[in-house]
């Protein structure tokens, strides 16, 4: 005869259960915990990471304006060179690799596809030559 006492009503989860949903909340918690301190440590070290040099030459962009580079000129994001807040502005620090990639390369890609002459697309140090340009 099975014992009563072990018998489920129904919608009655086992104990197991139970423990094994905490143990997912534990888990889920401990890995979120993880995640953000991961992300605290990749901004810290970016911030603190020497910026790698970058070749750029306002004569070799004569036909951008300005303001398409210079956007805190004409937005209310404030005074200052570019490197002078995205270096070391906490907000947006983290974001230097893929907003100047973004800024830079996709121009050059663009002139690419038109089979203009534009900038370097992949070559790391074709941008990241420690060059004094004017
Ligand atoms: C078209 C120019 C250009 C090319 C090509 C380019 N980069 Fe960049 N990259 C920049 C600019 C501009 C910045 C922002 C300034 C800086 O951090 O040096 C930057 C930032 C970075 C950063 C963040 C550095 C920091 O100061 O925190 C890394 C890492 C990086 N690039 C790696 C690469 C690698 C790897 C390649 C090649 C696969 C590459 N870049 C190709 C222009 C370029
Ligand atoms: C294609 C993007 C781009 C365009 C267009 C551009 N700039 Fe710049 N400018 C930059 C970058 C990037 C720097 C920072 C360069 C560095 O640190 O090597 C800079 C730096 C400067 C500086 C500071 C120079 C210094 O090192 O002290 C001045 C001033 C400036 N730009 C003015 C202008 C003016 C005026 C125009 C329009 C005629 C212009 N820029 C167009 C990207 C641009
Ligand atoms: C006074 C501070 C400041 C200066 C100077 C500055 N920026 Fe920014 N930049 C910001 C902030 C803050 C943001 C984020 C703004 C937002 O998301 O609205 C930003 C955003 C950007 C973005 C991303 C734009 C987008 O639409 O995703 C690029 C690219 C950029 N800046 C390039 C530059 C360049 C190039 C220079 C210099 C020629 C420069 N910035 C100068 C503060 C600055
Ligand atoms: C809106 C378009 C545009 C943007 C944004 C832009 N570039 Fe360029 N870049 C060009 C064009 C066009 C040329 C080619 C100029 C020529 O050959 O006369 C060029 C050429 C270059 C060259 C090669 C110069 C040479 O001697 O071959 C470098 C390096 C360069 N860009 C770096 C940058 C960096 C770094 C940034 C971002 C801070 C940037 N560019 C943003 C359009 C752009």
């Amino acid at each position: 005869m099975p014992c009563a006492g072990w018998r489920l009503r129904r919608g009655q989860k086992p104990v197991l259960f139970h423990i094994a949903a905490g143990a997912r909340i534990v888990a889920g918690t401990a890995l979120v915990a993880f995640v953000v301190m991961l992300i605290v440590l990749r901004e810290k070290s970016i911030a603190d990471a020497p910026m790698l040099p970058v070749n750029f030459a306002h004569m070799d962009h004569k036909s951008v304006s300005c303001i398409d580079c210079h956007h805190n000129f004409n937005d209310s994001t404030g005074l200052g060179l570019c490197f002078e807040c995205h270096k070391t502005d906490p907000a947006i620090v983290a974001l230097i690799e893929e907003q100047f990639h973004d800024l830079c390369r996709n121009c050059h890609l663009e002139k690419q596809a038109l089979a203009e002459d534009g900038g370097p697309t992949r070559q790391c140090f074709a941008c990241h030559e420690g060059d004094e340009l004017p």
